[in-house]
Protein backbone atom coordinates (compact mmCIF):
# COMPACT_ATOMS: atom_id res chain seq x y z
CA UNK A 1 0.00 0.00 0.00
CA UNK A 2 2.48 2.28 0.81
CA UNK A 3 4.65 1.59 -1.84
CA UNK A 4 1.76 2.04 -4.24
CA UNK A 5 1.12 5.26 -2.63
CA UNK A 6 4.30 6.21 -3.05
CA UNK A 7 4.42 5.52 -7.06
CA UNK A 8 0.86 7.16 -6.85
CA UNK A 9 2.30 10.58 -5.88
CA UNK A 10 6.01 9.81 -7.49
CA UNK A 11 3.80 9.64 -11.11
CA UNK A 12 1.21 12.53 -10.02
CA UNK A 13 4.59 14.73 -9.38
CA UNK A 14 6.83 13.64 -11.89
CA UNK A 15 4.08 13.83 -15.06
CA UNK A 16 2.82 17.34 -13.29
CA UNK A 17 6.37 18.68 -13.75
CA UNK A 18 6.40 17.30 -17.20
CA UNK A 19 3.33 19.17 -18.01
CA UNK A 20 4.27 22.17 -16.59
CA UNK A 21 7.29 22.32 -17.99
CA UNK A 22 6.01 21.60 -21.23
CA UNK A 23 3.36 24.43 -20.58
CA UNK A 24 6.57 26.56 -19.50
CA UNK A 25 8.51 25.76 -23.14
CA UNK A 26 5.50 26.60 -24.90
CA UNK A 27 4.07 29.72 -23.61
CA UNK A 28 8.21 31.11 -23.34
CA UNK A 29 8.56 29.48 -27.09
CA UNK A 30 5.09 31.27 -27.83
CA UNK A 31 6.23 34.91 -26.45
CA UNK A 32 9.42 34.62 -27.73
CA UNK A 33 8.90 33.60 -31.25
CA UNK A 34 8.13 37.00 -32.99
CA UNK A 35 10.82 38.48 -31.11
CA UNK A 36 13.14 35.85 -32.15
CA UNK A 37 12.20 36.26 -35.75
CA UNK A 38 12.74 40.02 -35.43
CA UNK A 39 16.30 39.53 -34.01
CA UNK A 40 17.00 37.11 -37.06
CA UNK A 41 15.60 39.60 -39.60
CA UNK A 42 18.62 41.40 -39.21
CA UNK A 43 21.29 39.14 -38.30
CA UNK A 44 22.78 36.33 -39.87
CA UNK A 45 21.02 36.74 -43.37
CA UNK A 46 23.47 34.94 -44.57
CA UNK A 47 25.76 32.02 -42.66
CA UNK A 48 28.42 34.18 -40.32
CA UNK A 49 31.87 34.26 -41.44
CA UNK A 50 34.58 35.20 -39.29
CA UNK A 51 37.20 33.34 -36.88
CA UNK A 52 37.39 31.63 -33.87
CA UNK A 53 40.35 30.99 -31.41
CA UNK A 54 39.47 27.37 -30.02
CA UNK A 55 40.74 25.44 -32.50
CA UNK A 56 44.25 26.48 -32.93
CA UNK A 57 44.94 28.51 -29.31
CA UNK A 58 42.50 26.26 -27.21
CA UNK A 59 43.20 27.72 -23.43
CA UNK A 60 45.99 30.02 -24.15
CA UNK A 61 44.40 32.36 -26.25
CA UNK A 62 45.28 35.88 -25.20
CA UNK A 63 44.35 39.73 -25.85
CA UNK A 64 47.10 39.98 -28.13
CA UNK A 65 46.63 36.91 -30.07
CA UNK A 66 43.00 38.67 -30.65
CA UNK A 67 44.33 41.28 -32.02
CA UNK A 68 47.08 39.82 -34.06
CA UNK A 69 44.33 37.68 -35.75
CA UNK A 70 42.37 41.16 -36.40
CA UNK A 71 45.12 42.42 -38.39
CA UNK A 72 45.80 39.36 -39.87
CA UNK A 73 42.38 39.40 -41.05
CA UNK A 74 42.44 42.59 -42.87
CA UNK A 75 46.08 42.15 -44.00
CA UNK A 76 45.22 38.52 -45.96
CA UNK A 77 42.62 39.60 -47.67
CA UNK A 78 39.77 37.91 -45.47
CA UNK A 79 38.16 40.84 -44.43
CA UNK A 80 37.59 41.81 -47.65
CA UNK A 81 35.79 39.13 -48.92
CA UNK A 82 33.58 39.03 -46.16
CA UNK A 83 34.91 37.28 -42.71
CA UNK A 84 33.83 39.83 -40.30
CA UNK A 85 33.48 38.52 -36.93
CA UNK A 86 36.69 37.68 -34.46
CA UNK A 87 35.51 35.24 -32.01
CA UNK A 88 37.15 34.50 -28.34
CA UNK A 89 36.12 31.26 -27.32
CA UNK A 90 36.34 29.44 -23.71
CA UNK A 91 38.89 30.70 -20.87
CA UNK A 92 38.94 34.77 -21.24
CA UNK A 93 36.65 34.40 -18.25
CA UNK A 94 37.73 35.63 -14.85
CA UNK A 95 35.62 35.19 -11.32
CA UNK A 96 32.96 37.59 -10.49
CA UNK A 97 33.55 41.04 -8.44
CA UNK A 98 31.15 41.65 -5.30
CA UNK A 99 28.29 42.81 -7.37
CA UNK A 100 28.23 39.48 -9.50
CA UNK A 101 29.28 41.37 -12.79
CA UNK A 102 31.96 38.72 -14.50
CA UNK A 103 35.17 40.13 -15.33
CA UNK A 104 37.80 38.99 -17.59
CA UNK A 105 41.17 37.56 -16.52
CA UNK A 106 44.41 38.74 -16.61
CA UNK A 107 44.92 37.50 -20.69
CA UNK A 108 42.51 40.20 -20.84
CA UNK A 109 43.15 42.84 -18.97
CA UNK A 110 40.41 45.70 -20.69
CA UNK A 111 38.00 43.62 -22.68
CA UNK A 112 36.03 47.26 -23.94
CA UNK A 113 39.66 48.33 -25.58
CA UNK A 114 40.06 45.21 -27.48
CA UNK A 115 36.12 45.49 -28.70
CA UNK A 116 37.59 49.20 -29.58
CA UNK A 117 40.68 47.56 -31.43
CA UNK A 118 38.28 44.88 -33.41
CA UNK A 119 35.52 47.68 -34.18
CA UNK A 120 38.67 50.24 -35.48
CA UNK A 121 39.62 47.46 -37.78
CA UNK A 122 35.57 47.07 -39.53
CA UNK A 123 35.30 43.70 -37.77
CA UNK A 124 33.04 42.57 -35.06
CA UNK A 125 33.97 40.57 -31.39
CA UNK A 126 32.36 38.01 -30.17
CA UNK A 127 32.44 35.95 -26.90
CA UNK A 128 31.67 32.54 -25.43
CA UNK A 129 29.93 31.42 -22.21
CA UNK A 130 27.37 28.40 -20.59
CA UNK A 131 24.07 28.32 -19.63
CA UNK A 132 25.75 26.20 -16.73
CA UNK A 133 27.52 28.21 -13.27
CA UNK A 134 30.87 26.41 -15.15
CA UNK A 135 31.92 25.78 -19.07
CA UNK A 136 33.72 23.11 -20.87
CA UNK A 137 36.93 24.84 -19.55
CA UNK A 138 35.75 25.26 -15.53
CA UNK A 139 35.87 28.48 -15.79
CA UNK A 140 32.38 30.98 -15.07
CA UNK A 141 29.41 30.11 -16.51
CA UNK A 142 26.10 32.82 -16.98
CA UNK A 143 23.70 30.26 -14.73
CA UNK A 144 21.44 32.88 -12.80
CA UNK A 145 23.36 35.96 -14.04
CA UNK A 146 22.12 35.90 -17.65
CA UNK A 147 20.69 39.40 -17.82
CA UNK A 148 23.75 41.01 -16.32
CA UNK A 149 25.78 39.03 -18.57
CA UNK A 150 24.11 39.90 -21.92
CA UNK A 151 24.38 43.70 -20.23
CA UNK A 152 28.02 43.11 -19.84
CA UNK A 153 28.87 42.01 -23.32
CA UNK A 154 26.55 44.99 -24.27
CA UNK A 155 28.67 47.58 -22.47
CA UNK A 156 31.82 46.28 -23.87
CA UNK A 157 30.72 46.11 -27.23
CA UNK A 158 29.82 42.18 -28.08
CA UNK A 159 28.41 41.48 -31.10
CA UNK A 160 28.31 37.44 -31.19
CA UNK A 161 27.66 35.47 -28.21
CA UNK A 162 27.93 31.30 -28.23
CA UNK A 163 26.36 29.89 -25.36
CA UNK A 164 27.68 26.02 -24.67
CA UNK A 165 25.52 23.72 -22.79
CA UNK A 166 28.08 21.72 -21.31
CA UNK A 167 28.06 23.04 -17.37
CA UNK A 168 24.33 23.13 -17.49
CA UNK A 169 24.43 19.25 -18.52
CA UNK A 170 25.18 17.70 -14.18
CA UNK A 171 21.96 20.67 -13.21
CA UNK A 172 19.79 18.79 -15.81
CA UNK A 173 20.09 15.48 -15.16
CA UNK A 174 19.70 15.94 -11.26
CA UNK A 175 16.36 17.97 -11.98
CA UNK A 176 14.95 15.84 -14.56
CA UNK A 177 15.63 12.55 -12.50
CA UNK A 178 17.20 11.03 -15.62
CA UNK A 179 13.81 12.32 -17.92
CA UNK A 180 14.85 13.31 -21.35
CA UNK A 181 11.99 15.47 -21.79
CA UNK A 182 12.56 17.40 -18.46
CA UNK A 183 16.29 17.74 -19.44
CA UNK A 184 15.43 18.60 -22.90
CA UNK A 185 12.89 21.37 -21.33
CA UNK A 186 15.35 22.70 -18.93
CA UNK A 187 18.01 22.84 -21.78
CA UNK A 188 15.61 25.34 -23.96
CA UNK A 189 14.67 27.32 -21.22
CA UNK A 190 17.85 28.10 -20.46
CA UNK A 191 19.28 29.10 -24.08
CA UNK A 192 15.42 31.34 -24.46
CA UNK A 193 16.66 33.27 -21.16
CA UNK A 194 19.62 34.21 -22.56
CA UNK A 195 18.02 35.03 -25.39
CA UNK A 196 15.46 37.27 -23.51
CA UNK A 197 18.61 38.74 -21.94
CA UNK A 198 20.54 39.66 -25.58
CA UNK A 199 17.46 40.84 -26.84
CA UNK A 200 16.69 43.21 -23.88
CA UNK A 201 20.12 44.75 -24.14
CA UNK A 202 18.65 46.28 -27.46
CA UNK A 203 22.40 45.57 -28.92
CA UNK A 204 22.03 43.17 -32.19
CA UNK A 205 23.96 40.12 -30.35
CA UNK A 206 24.33 36.96 -33.14
CA UNK A 207 23.44 34.47 -30.68
CA UNK A 208 25.01 31.30 -31.44
CA UNK A 209 24.07 27.35 -29.77
CA UNK A 210 26.10 25.14 -29.04
CA UNK A 211 25.07 21.52 -27.60
CA UNK A 212 27.08 19.28 -30.01
CA UNK A 213 23.39 18.38 -32.15
CA UNK A 214 22.77 16.43 -28.78
CA UNK A 215 18.78 17.37 -28.42
CA UNK A 216 18.25 18.05 -32.85
CA UNK A 217 18.47 21.50 -31.87
CA UNK A 218 17.28 21.99 -35.89
CA UNK A 219 13.64 21.21 -34.79
CA UNK A 220 14.13 24.29 -31.96
CA UNK A 221 17.08 26.33 -32.04
CA UNK A 222 15.15 28.94 -33.91
CA UNK A 223 12.07 29.32 -31.23
CA UNK A 224 14.49 29.77 -28.86
CA UNK A 225 16.15 32.88 -31.15
CA UNK A 226 19.43 30.93 -32.72
CA UNK A 227 21.02 32.47 -35.08
CA UNK A 228 22.89 28.99 -35.30
CA UNK A 229 22.94 25.86 -33.70
CA UNK A 230 26.00 23.22 -33.36
CA UNK A 231 24.98 19.99 -34.89
CA UNK A 232 27.95 17.53 -33.88
CA UNK A 233 30.07 17.37 -31.55
CA UNK A 234 33.60 18.39 -31.74
CA UNK A 235 35.61 18.76 -35.13
CA UNK A 236 39.19 17.32 -34.85
CA UNK A 237 41.90 18.59 -37.72
CA UNK A 238 41.74 15.10 -39.26
CA UNK A 239 40.34 13.39 -42.13
CA UNK A 240 38.06 11.16 -40.55
CA UNK A 241 36.83 13.50 -38.18
CA UNK A 242 35.93 16.28 -40.57
CA UNK A 243 34.72 14.23 -43.36
CA UNK A 244 32.65 11.88 -40.61
CA UNK A 245 30.88 15.65 -39.56
CA UNK A 246 30.43 17.10 -42.73
CA UNK A 247 29.08 14.01 -44.91
CA UNK A 248 26.68 13.13 -41.53
CA UNK A 249 24.91 16.60 -42.25
CA UNK A 250 22.63 14.83 -45.45
CA UNK A 251 19.00 15.53 -44.63
CA UNK A 252 19.40 18.85 -42.52
CA UNK A 253 18.87 21.36 -45.23
CA UNK A 254 15.48 21.73 -44.64
CA UNK A 255 16.15 23.14 -40.90
CA UNK A 256 18.33 26.08 -42.53
CA UNK A 257 17.69 29.51 -43.57
CA UNK A 258 18.45 33.29 -43.63
CA UNK A 259 19.08 33.87 -39.95
CA UNK A 260 18.66 30.41 -38.48
CA UNK A 261 21.90 27.62 -39.87
CA UNK A 262 23.07 24.76 -39.13
CA UNK A 263 26.29 24.85 -37.91
CA UNK A 264 28.83 21.61 -38.47
CA UNK A 265 32.03 23.30 -36.14
CA UNK A 266 34.27 25.41 -36.96
CA UNK A 267 37.26 25.07 -39.99
CA UNK A 268 40.36 23.27 -39.08
CA UNK A 269 41.84 24.44 -42.56
CA UNK A 270 45.39 25.84 -41.83
CA UNK A 271 45.73 23.81 -38.49
CA UNK A 272 48.46 21.13 -40.14
CA UNK A 273 46.59 18.13 -39.91
CA UNK A 274 44.97 17.44 -43.53
CA UNK A 275 46.18 17.65 -47.11
CA UNK A 276 45.80 20.55 -49.23
CA UNK A 277 42.83 18.46 -51.01
CA UNK A 278 40.99 17.47 -48.08
CA UNK A 279 40.92 21.31 -46.48
CA UNK A 280 39.48 22.32 -50.18
CA UNK A 281 36.91 19.25 -49.28
CA UNK A 282 36.27 20.94 -45.90
CA UNK A 283 36.03 24.27 -47.91
CA UNK A 284 33.87 22.98 -50.19
CA UNK A 285 31.72 21.12 -47.92
CA UNK A 286 30.88 23.44 -45.19
CA UNK A 287 29.75 25.80 -48.74
CA UNK A 288 27.68 23.39 -49.92
CA UNK A 289 26.13 23.13 -46.40
CA UNK A 290 25.72 26.98 -45.63
CA UNK A 291 27.47 26.78 -42.95
CA UNK A 292 29.54 29.26 -40.59
CA UNK A 293 32.46 29.55 -41.94
CA UNK A 294 34.43 30.36 -38.92
CA UNK A 295 38.28 30.28 -39.70
CA UNK A 296 40.15 28.01 -36.57
CA UNK A 297 44.04 28.54 -37.90
CA UNK A 298 46.65 30.97 -36.63
CA UNK A 299 45.83 33.40 -38.75
CA UNK A 300 48.53 35.59 -38.55
CA UNK A 301 51.23 32.41 -39.37
CA UNK A 302 48.49 31.41 -42.08
CA UNK A 303 50.83 29.93 -45.62
CA UNK A 304 49.80 30.85 -48.84
CA UNK A 305 47.68 27.72 -49.87
CA UNK A 306 45.88 28.20 -46.64
CA UNK A 307 44.95 31.49 -47.42
CA UNK A 308 44.22 30.62 -50.97
CA UNK A 309 41.32 27.94 -49.58
CA UNK A 310 40.32 30.43 -47.25
CA UNK A 311 39.66 33.20 -49.43
CA UNK A 312 38.09 31.58 -52.10
CA UNK A 313 35.80 34.13 -53.31
CA UNK A 314 33.75 31.30 -56.01
CA UNK A 315 33.43 29.02 -52.73
CA UNK A 316 32.42 31.88 -50.28
CA UNK A 317 29.73 32.99 -53.30
CA UNK A 318 28.40 29.33 -52.84
CA UNK A 319 28.47 29.06 -49.03
CA UNK A 320 26.82 33.16 -48.91
CA UNK A 321 24.43 33.06 -51.78
CA UNK A 322 21.89 35.36 -51.42
CA UNK A 323 18.53 32.45 -50.95
CA UNK A 324 20.07 30.54 -48.09
CA UNK A 325 18.93 26.82 -49.60
CA UNK A 326 21.48 24.30 -47.75
CA UNK A 327 22.48 22.22 -49.91
CA UNK A 328 22.12 18.27 -49.95
CA UNK A 329 23.53 14.75 -50.94
CA UNK A 330 22.46 13.66 -54.34
CA UNK A 331 24.04 10.50 -54.42
CA UNK A 332 26.62 8.20 -52.93
CA UNK A 333 27.99 5.62 -54.63
CA UNK A 334 31.08 3.96 -52.24
CA UNK A 335 33.01 6.12 -51.81
CA UNK A 336 31.89 8.78 -54.29
CA UNK A 337 29.29 11.47 -53.39
CA UNK A 338 27.54 14.24 -54.90
CA UNK A 339 26.14 17.27 -53.61
CA UNK A 340 24.45 20.39 -54.64
CA UNK A 341 23.43 23.48 -53.19
CA UNK A 342 20.53 25.45 -55.30
CA UNK A 343 21.93 28.98 -56.06
CA UNK A 344 19.96 32.51 -56.88
CA UNK A 345 19.30 33.10 -60.22
CA UNK A 346 18.49 29.28 -60.96
CA UNK A 347 22.28 28.46 -60.87
CA UNK A 348 23.47 25.48 -59.15
CA UNK A 349 27.12 24.56 -57.12
CA UNK A 350 27.83 21.10 -57.92
CA UNK A 351 30.87 19.24 -55.60
CA UNK A 352 31.98 15.52 -56.72
CA UNK A 353 33.78 14.61 -53.18
CA UNK A 354 36.15 11.49 -53.55
CA UNK A 355 36.58 9.92 -50.05
CA UNK A 356 37.91 6.64 -51.22
CA UNK A 357 41.60 6.49 -51.21
CA UNK A 358 42.81 6.82 -55.01
CA UNK A 359 42.16 9.75 -57.36
CA UNK A 360 39.23 8.76 -59.61
CA UNK A 361 36.93 9.80 -62.20
CA UNK A 362 33.25 10.53 -61.18
CA UNK A 363 30.87 11.75 -63.45
CA UNK A 364 27.39 13.62 -62.44
CA UNK A 365 24.65 13.08 -65.24
CA UNK A 366 23.28 16.65 -65.04
CA UNK A 367 19.31 14.90 -64.77
CA UNK A 368 20.58 14.13 -61.21
CA UNK A 369 20.93 18.01 -60.32
CA UNK A 370 17.53 19.02 -61.95
CA UNK A 371 18.92 20.15 -65.10
CA UNK A 372 17.85 18.90 -68.42
CA UNK A 373 19.40 19.58 -71.62
CA UNK A 374 22.91 21.76 -71.76
CA UNK A 375 24.34 24.67 -68.71
CA UNK A 376 27.06 26.23 -68.52
CA UNK A 377 29.78 25.25 -66.24
CA UNK A 378 32.72 26.95 -64.24
CA UNK A 379 35.35 24.87 -62.13
CA UNK A 380 35.03 26.63 -58.47
CA UNK A 381 38.93 25.63 -57.61
CA UNK A 382 40.79 25.53 -61.00
CA UNK A 383 39.09 28.79 -61.70
CA UNK A 384 38.52 27.81 -65.31
CA UNK A 385 35.02 27.96 -67.60
CA UNK A 386 34.11 24.46 -68.69
CA UNK A 387 32.10 25.68 -71.49
CA UNK A 388 28.74 24.45 -72.17
CA UNK A 389 28.05 20.65 -70.70
CA UNK A 390 25.24 18.41 -72.27
CA UNK A 391 23.68 15.87 -70.23
CA UNK A 392 27.18 14.58 -68.16
CA UNK A 393 30.23 15.53 -66.65
CA UNK A 394 33.00 13.84 -65.91
CA UNK A 395 35.80 14.72 -63.65
CA UNK A 396 39.04 13.18 -62.14
CA UNK A 397 38.88 13.85 -58.06
CA UNK A 398 41.47 13.44 -55.78
CA UNK A 399 42.07 10.73 -52.72
CA UNK A 400 39.95 12.71 -50.50
CA UNK A 401 39.49 15.48 -52.55
CA UNK A 402 37.34 17.17 -54.24
CA UNK A 403 35.76 18.97 -57.77
CA UNK A 404 33.35 21.74 -57.16
CA UNK A 405 31.47 23.57 -60.56
CA UNK A 406 29.06 25.96 -60.63
CA UNK A 407 26.06 25.75 -63.44
CA UNK A 408 24.20 28.52 -64.68
CA UNK A 409 22.17 28.90 -68.15
C1 LIG B 1 33.12 22.61 -26.23
C2 LIG B 1 32.75 23.21 -27.58
C3 LIG B 1 34.02 23.67 -28.29
C4 LIG B 1 34.75 24.68 -27.43
C5 LIG B 1 35.04 24.10 -26.05
C6 LIG B 1 35.61 25.14 -25.10
O1 LIG B 1 33.86 21.44 -26.36
O2 LIG B 1 32.07 22.28 -28.35
O3 LIG B 1 33.70 24.22 -29.55
O4 LIG B 1 33.97 25.83 -27.32
O5 LIG B 1 33.88 23.56 -25.46
O6 LIG B 1 35.79 24.67 -23.80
Amino acid sequence: MTMQLGLKSYLEEHVSIQLFNRACCLAVLALSCSLAVAQSATLAQTPPMGWNAWNHFKGSITDADVRAAADAMVSSGMRDVGYTYINIDDTWEGVRDAQGNIQTNSRFPDMKALADYVHSKGLKLGIYSSPGPGTCAHFEGSYNHEQQDADTYAKWGIDYLKYDLCGLRPIMKEQSKGDQLVASTIMKQAYEKMHQALLNTHRPILYSLCEYGWDSPWLWGQQVGGNAWRTTGDIGDRYDSMSLIGFSQAGLAKYAGPGHWNDPDMLEIGNGGMTPDEYQTHMSLWAILAAPLLAGNDLSKMDDVTRSILVNKDVIAVDQDRLGIQGDRVSAVGPYEIWMKPLDHKAKAVALFNRGPLAEPITIQLKDVGISGSVHGYDLWAHKDLGILKDSYTATVPRHGVVMVRLSR
